[in-house]
């Protein structure tokens, strides 16, 4: 058990780190007191898969215990989940992440009405996501990354009004993102990274006011960027790499001064980068590469003293670079290779204790920065484990 996953659960809740099938038994055991039934008279049905087994357990005791919890995260369970999953009509927290679960996601998921957070990431569950889902109508969590799901994601997500974190990626999951996410006020993290979803992004996104996370790149996207996305500021990473998004990047992102994480690089984004936009007081990390952006390089990114990396690589950015930028003392990655960049390198540069990366090459600059023999210990790796907490 991770400190990540510890964190994540409720007080009351115990949660096993389940070596083998008798520890389950022992761990539940512990959990559910006021069992009558034995786990014994289906421990010995050894055909079925273990999986199986245990919920069937867990759904007989349901009626007469105070049961409300299963935790089953990272065992080595396999087995389908059952749609006699119904009996299990009174939990509140089902994780079932990080085992072997197969087969889809039975359509009677929707009769767990009572389920705050459901957990099934890190399975190999295939088939697409059950439009039924829209009755469960309590739920905060659903968590349903790296796995097999393909098909649309149903419009009846919208249904769930209470959701704060959704997290479909990675998935193969194809179609366009539903209008209706927008529906989910309470909605902080959305992350449906690396699917095959095409279309636009939703302009209901913009309504999604309590959002502070959205990545939803390495899709098919299409469109332009909502107008208002951080509309009401407390959008910290906006990450749409790797997309097909066109046009300018709207006023109130260049002003977003909430963000920290910006990552627009490999679409086909436009505009002039010179005016309005770098203040953002706590930027960490910004990503522009591979665009069609052009103008001058602001000085205002001297003021982002939190910013570790700046990428701004294969666009048609011109002029000198800033004295100015040498504020950001933070700063350990610049890459703004293959622009039309003039002029000499600020020497400062060079006294940069962290500068270990500067990539400037295919421009028209002069001077010479001094080698740096620094090590990558900050390497900043874009890990899904940051966004989607595996629940
Ligand atoms: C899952 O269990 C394995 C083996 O017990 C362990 O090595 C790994 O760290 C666990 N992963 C998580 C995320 O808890
Ligand atoms: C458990 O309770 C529900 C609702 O009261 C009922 O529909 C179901 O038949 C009961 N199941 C068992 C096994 O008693
Ligand atoms: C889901 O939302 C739609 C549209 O608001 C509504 O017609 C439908 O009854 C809702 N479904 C459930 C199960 O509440
Ligand atoms: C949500 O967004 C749409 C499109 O941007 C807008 O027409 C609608 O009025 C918004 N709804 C709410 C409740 O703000
Ligand atoms: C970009 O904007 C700056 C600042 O307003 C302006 O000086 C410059 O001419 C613009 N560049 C182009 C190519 O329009």
């Amino acid at each position: 058990m991770t400190s990540l996953a510890t964190k994540s659960l409720p007080n009351q809740f115990v949660s096993f780190p389940i070596l083998s099938f008798s520890f389950i038994i022992i761990g539940l055991a512990a959990v559910f007191p006021f069992t009558s039934t034995t786990f014994a008279s289906y421990a010995t049905t050894k055909e079925v898969p273990e999986a199986a087994v245990l919920l069937k357990w867990k759904a007989s005791l349901d009626n007469q215990s105070q049961s409300l919890l299963l935790d089953l995260f990272n065992n080595s369970l396999y087995g389908t989940i059952l749609s006699h999953i119904v009996s299990l009509w009174r939990l509140t927290y089902l994780r079932l992440s990080a085992n072997h679960f197969s087969g889809s996601i039975p359509s009677q998921i929707g009769q767990l009405i009572n389920l705050r957070t459901l957990g099934m990431a890190r399975n190999q569950i295939a088939g697409s996501i059950p439009q039924e889902i829209e009755s469960l109508s309590s739920l905060n969590v659903l968590s349903l990354h790296e796995n097999l799901l393909s098909g649309h994601i149903p419009s009846t997500i919208g249904n769930l009004t209470k959701l704060e974190m959704l997290a479909l990626s990675p998935n193969p999951l194809y179609g366009s993102i539903p209008m209706e996410i927008g529906n989910l006020v309470y909605l902080r993290r959305l992350v449906i990274r690396e699917t095959q979803l095409t279309g636009s992004i939703p302009p209901t996104l913009s309504n999604l006011t309590r959002m502070t996370l959205l990545s939803i790149g390495q899709n098919k996207l299409t469109g332009h960027l909502p107008e208002n996305l951080c509309f009401s500021g407390v959008l910290e990473w906006l990450v749409v790499d790797n997309n097909k998004l066109t046009g300018n990047i709207p006023k109130s992102i260049k002003t977003c001064s909430s963000l920290s994480r910006i990552r627009l690089d490999g679409n086909q984004l436009f505009g002039n980068i010179s005016e309005e936009f770098g203040m953002y007081p706590n930027l960490v990390y910004i990503d522009l590469s591979r665009n069609n952006f052009y103008g001058e390089l602001s000085q205002q990114w001297g003021k982002c003293h939190k910013l570790t990396s700046l990428r701004m690589s294969i666009n048609n950015i011109y002029g000198e670079i800033p004295p100015g930028l040498v504020e950001a003392t933070r700063l350990s990655r610049i890459d703004l290779s293959s622009n039309h960049l003039v002029g000499e390198i600020p020497v400062e540069f060079g006294t940069f204790v962290s500068l270990f990366e500067h990539n400037l090459y295919d421009n028209q600059l002069s001077g010479h920065i001094p080698q740096e023999l620094g090590h990558l210990t900050n390497l900043e790796i874009l890990n899904l484990a940051t966004s989607q907490q595996i629940i």
